[in-house]
């Protein structure tokens, strides 16, 4: 595994990096969990604003607006799959939010970036197998990459950061 790449366990609203990642929804409409977080702590009605310029967003892409509130910089608001059973091209779809937000990262020149468990909160994605998928898109991608300093795997939980963990081990 890239040396550069780290599971932490904390709120991602409190890193100090140049861009979060955002668990968005495809309107970009807020809601709970990570979204709800990330909005509150940047400035909801500004966030909130920013988002609604953008038009919505489809599952698998990521969309940027500023941090405002937020330490970080830049937010890449990505739009996991909903899992229903493996049957729509979810594990692509939430390989896709990692590469996608990873690409918002190198166009604007952000060095660092920390991304939530993507899809395994509301929707329901299989939180193993979303850790391998998470862990295996930014190892692959960061194999090519000289740009990034830092890439954050934060975690919510200890069960998540173990399993993150021992998907990175796993490809030691
Ligand atoms: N920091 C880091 N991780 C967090 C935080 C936080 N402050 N809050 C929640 N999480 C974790 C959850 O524990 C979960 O592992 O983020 C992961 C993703 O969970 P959700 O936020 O429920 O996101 P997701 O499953 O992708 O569902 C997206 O939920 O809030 C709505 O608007 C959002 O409709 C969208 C849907």
């Amino acid at each position: 595994m890239d040396p550069r790449a780290e599971v932490v366990t904390v709120d991602i609203t409190t890193l100090d990096v140049d861009m979060i990642v955002n668990a968005a929804n495809k309107g970009l409409a807020g809601g709970g969990g990570v979204d709800g977080a990330i909005h509150r702590a940047a400035g909801a009605s500004e966030l909130r604003e920013a988002c609604r310029k953008l038009g919505g967003c489809d599952t698998g892409d990521a969309k940027l607006t500023p941090g405002f509130n937020l330490k970080a910089e830049w937010i890449a608001h990505a739009v996991g799959p909903v899992w229903n059973g493996g049957r729509d091209g979810e594990e692509a779809l939430l390989a896709s939010c990692y590469l996608r937000s990873l690409e918002l990262a190198h166009q604007v020149g952000a060095k660092s970036i920390a991304f939530p468990a993507i899809s395994t909160g509301v929707y329901r994605f299989p939180t193993r197998r979303a850790a391998e998928i998470a862990v295996a898109t930014v190892d692959e991608e960061l194999s090519g990459n000289n740009d990034l300093q830092k890439v954050i795997l934060c975690c919510f939980s200890d069960d998540s950061a173990r399993l993150h963990r021992q998907a990175m081990e796993a490809r030691a």
